[in-house]
């Protein structure tokens, strides 16, 4: 099936990045024609009927997070959430590269509905071109005019600041990203209060991801209707950037309405290595549970994937075939959490370091069965108890690695001469 490419139309273009391809291709005609013509309620108003959901992993109603700000409460700040550290991740990354400027456009206009003139893009701190590209970007916007005081001659005005982040998973969650931006360790906020309530420097704060800013220059130029045309049903409209990686043949990002198929998407990515068979994927990010060959026709949207309890998250598939030891995995994937855990509450700071200590140990040959249900009871406590959801998302990929295969366990702890001879598993994902 062929790609459906909205927000990657022009993203192979080697000059998309400079401002006059860009106003070539038909870009900043959704900033001239919303300007100073469209009320910002009005606005608000069709991201909200488009079916807009955030594309930085939950998935939430973008035009009902706006509609979630005070009416009498300024100044009120966009930020732009380019922290993009989940594993398998990197649609961001080929959008600020590619294509800044559609970035740009989509801010301006989200600036404009929520009645913002500050705006900030929060951007992972090794993407050194990215950087490059945006900051370029917002000068070339500057002087042509897009940025700055009364835009194209309207009584908009918006400055726009990129800000690097300086390396942590933990900084792509909203509250620890705001943190961050004021100079503070990027740890978690207690939520409520929401930051479209109060966020930066405590004033109404809406954080949305690349992908989510993108499409809002899409809904204006190409209408409401069109959006809900593409998707697979009213609660999952417009198209996904699904990336994938891992053990695949074209590792890379593809563009689909959402509610495609797991296995178009991996026949888009070429399916697996010659002479491989699929065995497993994570299908959105790292921190949801793993989807099997059962799977493979099952609709890639929030929903569907929802009730498989799992998530679209990122739309990042890692895909592991039938060579991939899935202990190894779980081990791999834990010790990254542990890496990225902020250390603010104890389920998660000790938590994550238990699990790592005991698939170590099971793959070194020194397991117990019992190890097993430890494993699930410390999951089953970070995700009931944790402060942020970085904990909450790191129990389902190991939880579920050792239920969909479980015999892989059992065989590294048969290796064990002093194992428990009792294999009874008291595993229970998904146990809600
Ligand atoms: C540990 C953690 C890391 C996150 N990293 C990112 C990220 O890099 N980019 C992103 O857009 N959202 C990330 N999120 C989600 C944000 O908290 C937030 O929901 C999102 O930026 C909202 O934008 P959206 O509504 O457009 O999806 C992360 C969440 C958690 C818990």
């Amino acid at each position: 099936m062929d790609e459906t490419r909205v927000i990657l139309a022009h993203s192979n273009d080697p000059d998309q990045y400079k401002i006059a391809t860009y106003i070539k291709n038909g870009g900043y005609e959704a900033v001239r024609k919303t300007l100073g013509h469209v009320q910002p309620a009005e606005l608000v108003e069709q991201v909200k009927a488009s079916g807009l959901r955030g594309r930085g992993g939950a998935g939430f109603s973008t035009g009902m997070k706006w509609g979630f700000i005070p009416k009498d409460i300024y100044p009120r700040y966009l930020v732009c959430n380019c922290d993009e550290s989940e594993p398998g991740t990197f649609k961001d990354r080929l959008i600020i590269e590619s294509d800044p400027h559609q970035l740009i456009e989509g801010m301006i206009l989200s600036s404009y509905a929520i009645e913002s003139h500050f705006a900030v893009i929060f951007c992972r701190g090794e993407y050194f071109e990215g950087l490059d590209r945006l900051r370029e970007a917002v000068r070339e916007a500057e002087e042509m005019g897009f940025l700055g005081d009364n835009i194209l001659g309207s009584n908009f005005s918006l400055r726009m600041v990129v800000h690097p982040g300086a390396g942590a998973y933990i900084a792509g969650e909203e509250t620890a990203l705001l943190n961050s931006l004021e100079g503070y360790r990027a740890t978690p906020r207690l939520k409520p209060p929401f930051p479209a309530v109060a966020g930066l420097y405590q004033k109404p704060t809406i954080v949305n991801n690349v992908e989510t800013l993108c499409n809002v220059v899409h809904i204006v130029n190409k209408g409401v209707q069109w959006f809900q045309s593409i998707g697979s049903n009213p609660k999952n409209t417009g198209t996904k950037i699904f990336q994938v990686s891992g053990q695949i043949s074209k590792p890379g990002c593809y563009e689909f309405p959402l509610g495609i198929s797991l296995r178009m998407v991996l026949e888009a990515a070429g399916w697996m290595l010659p002479g491989r068979k699929f065995k497993a994927c994570y299908p959105g990010g790292s921190s949801c549970a793993l989807l099997t060959e059962k799977d493979l026709d099952i609709p890639m949207d929030f929903d569907s994937l929802a009730a498989r309890k799992t998530m679209l998250g990122t739309a990042s598939i890692i895909v592991m075939d039938d060579s991939a030891d899935m202990v190894k995995v779980a081990e791999r994937l834990m010790e990254f959490y542990q890496n990225e855990s902020c250390g603010k509450c104890t389920p998660c700071r000790e938590g994550t370091r238990w699990v790592v200590q005991i698939l170590s140990r099971i793959l070194n040959g020194g397991g117990t069965f019992g190890d097993l249900n430890t494993v699930n009871d410390i999951c089953k406590g970070m995700e009931a108890n944790s402060f942020c959801p970085l904990a909450v998302g790191a129990a389902p990929p190991i939880m579920s690695a050792i239920l969909e295969f479980k015999s892989e366990f059992e065989d590294y702890i048969k290796r064990n001469p002093n194992a428990d001879k009792n294999p009874k598993m008291k595993v229970s994902y998904p146990y809600l």
